[in-house]
């Protein structure tokens, strides 16, 4: 079959090992590592990836030959765990956590997520529009093509709505995949601070039919945390959620252990986000589950902690784990997907094949898009990531830095030297 687009000449291409489920334990150390190879692109779709140059057969007279000597492709990197859309930001909040305010007790006080909520419910769609595309071009450029997207500063029908469609907008209109996440169950918002039971009743009752009617989220989450939701609460949620039709998952064990992780192995959630402080237990409770682990280590270091998710433990424990940003106003506010990779080698100790694997063909099972992205493999989605880097080692080591020059989406160069086209 004749290429659409060829680019060749690749110093290094990363091609994950897809077998059908996220890789766990001693298989997240694994993949084919291409040197000095191509990769062909059919009707946005991969057709081939091999060694040395492409043959004859692949080119026609409208193939386009793209030399892209020095440098290193992987899938399109995935980050499956943001709180994308929201109005306001949260820079008032540093100078307190500098003095060593806690971030709880920041959302005590009704700052935190909750002053988020305020700017969100009073932001208009078309600012948050606006607001969130340049979040999205900031997130392409470092190289991103899919985002999960979480509502969830809202805490009210309207708002929460508002979200969930600016990112359904954002999803068509830029060339970027958005997986919505319903998530009303992020605080108690203050009409409820008395009944945080009423406030789940509402969301199991009034919020999640309309998001199931309206096709606006394909998972539901909860924050489980100490002040925030309990375990009964979550289990309760995430039980209902999964009858009316929703995937799981959970931010469980951020700040403290409180029982998330049991809901989410009883309930079979697809991941189980954080896990800054589990135990060993609860991460042989995870992996006999199959329950994905999301880690999200530049919240910790936002937050100014020291309580990295023990990544190692998790792979030893025979798990599967991603890597995420957490880009939100508050914890961890950023939109730089090699700086949360880079993190992964230098505070969870990971090596640049487990990283790559984490954010690529691991994450695309967490969004639940394993079928068509997360790997080269003939037939998937030419969603394309280019590094201006000899091997894959090097965009982790040389850290701090956006090495991504060019990126493709289904086939279509969408970030040329640095830049959105
Ligand atoms: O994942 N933990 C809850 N939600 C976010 C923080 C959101 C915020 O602070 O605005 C998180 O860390
Ligand atoms: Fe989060």
């Amino acid at each position: 079959m004749i290429a659409d687009k060829i680019l060749t000449n690749l110093n290094q291409i990363f091609c994950p090992i897809d077998k059908g489920r996220a890789l766990r334990g001693s298989e997240m150390g694994e993949a084919n590592i291409i040197r000095q190879g191509f990769i062909a692109i059919r009707e946005g779709k991969i057709l081939r990836v091999a060694e040395g140059d492409p043959p004859v057969s692949l080119i026609g007279e409208h193939t386009k030959i793209i030399d892209c000597s020095g440098k290193t492709a992987s899938p399109g990197l995935i980050d499956s765990h943001t709180h994308l859309v929201y109005g306001g930001t949260r820079e008032n909040e540093f100078a307190k956590k500098l003095n060593g305010v806690a971030y709880l007790d920041i959302l005590k006080e009704g700052g935190g997520i909750l002053s988020t909520v305020k700017a969100t419910r009073a932001a208009s769609f078309a600012e948050l529009y606006e607001k969130t595309a340049k979040l999205l071009e900031h997130m392409l450029v470092h190289g991103v093509t899919t985002v999960e997207a979480k509502s969830g500063y809202g805490l009210d029908w309207e708002t929460e709505e508002k979200q969930m469609k600016v990112a359904h907008e954002l999803d068509h209109r830029l060339p970027v995949d958005i997986i919505s996440t319903f998530m009303a169950a992020h605080a108690i918002p203050e009409e409820y601070r008395e009944n945080p039971d009423g406030f789940i009743d509402l969301i199991i009752e009034e919020m999640l039919p309309k998001v199931k009617a309206d096709n606006l989220a394909e998972f539901c989450d909860v924050f489980c945390e100490s002040g925030v939701f309990t375990a009964e609460q979550s289990r309760k949620l995430l039980s209902a959620a999964k009858k009316q039709g929703f995937k799981l998952r959970i931010h469980a064990d951020e700040i403290e252990s409180i029982g998330g992780v049991s809901v989410a192995a009883e309930l079979g959630a697809t991941s189980a986000e954080h896990l800054m402080v589990i135990t060993d237990e609860d991460i042989d409770k995870l992996s006999q589950a199959n329950v994905i682990g999301n880690l999200l280590p530049a919240t910790t270091f936002s937050l100014m902690e020291d309580t990295y998710a023990p990544a190692q433990k998790m792979l030893d424990h025979d798990m599967a784990i991603t890597l995420s940003t957490d880009s939100n106003p508050g914890s961890c506010p950023t939109a730089n997907m090699q700086f949360i990779m880079q993190l992964g080698c230098f505070a969870d100790k990971l090596t640049p094949i487990e990283v790559f694997n984490a954010v690529t063909i691991n994450a695309a099972y967490v969004v639940d898009r394993g079928d068509s992205i997360g790997s080269l493999d003939e037939g998937k989605l030419a969603d394309i990531t280019l590094f201006d880097a000899p091997n894959i080692d090097y965009p982790l080591y040389f850290f701090a830095t956006n090495l991504v020059t060019d990126v493709y989406k289904k086939g279509e160069l969408v970030v040329k030297n640095r830049q959105m086209i």
